[in-house]
């Protein structure tokens, strides 16, 4: 008998340690700079979490939640990266909504990103939507994108 299935059905996630998100950051994101580029000042105090294809460490992303008067409960994801060789199925929405849950437990009531325009339209399933101008790091146009939670 062949059994069929998909990715969806047989890819993990599952938190990982901030240096296993740098390569795929590295590659995906930012591959003309260099390997230190990638590395967030505060990562220390991120939740990361990974997706995984059998052993293989195929899409990562980054959580921050930020609390005090300044910024209740605010969270904010960065670095959010899937493998070319496994976009467009699925993995980055399984992804971004076990943050969006994680965020939610732990307290936050909104989340942002700064959003390449190029995946403006993915963040818009979400119900996320611009909350800026546009604005530039280095080439790449961007902008703020947010939701409650
Ligand atoms: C953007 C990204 C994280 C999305 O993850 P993914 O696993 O490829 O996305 P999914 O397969 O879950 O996509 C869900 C749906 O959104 C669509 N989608 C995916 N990426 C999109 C994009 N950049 N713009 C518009 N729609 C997009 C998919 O086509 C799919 O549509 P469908 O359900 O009609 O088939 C991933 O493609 C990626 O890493 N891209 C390169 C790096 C990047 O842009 N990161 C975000 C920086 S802010």
């Amino acid at each position: 008998m062949i059994v069929k299935y998909t990715m969806s059905t047989s890819f993990s996630i599952r938190p990982v340690a901030p240096e296993q998100t740098y390569p795929l950051r590295h590659r995906v994101l930012w591959p003309d700079k260099s390997p230190e580029y990638v590395k967030v000042e505060n990562d220390a105090e991120g939740y990361h979490a990974g997706a995984f294809w059998q052993d293989e460490l195929i899409a990562v992303i980054s959580l921050f939640v930020a609390y005090g008067a300044a910024n209740p409960g605010r969270a904010r994801f960065r670095k959010f990266a899937v493998h070319p060789d496994y976009q467009g199925q699925g993995i980055g929405t399984a992804l971004l909504n076990h943050v969006m849950a994680e965020a939610k437990r732990l307290g936050a009531v909104s989340l942002w990103c700064d959003a390449r325009l190029d995946a403006a339209d993915f963040y818009r399933r979400f119900g996320m939507e611009a909350v800026s101008e546009v604005f530039y790091k280095g080439l790449i146009p961007y902008a703020r994108f947010s939701r409650t939670l």
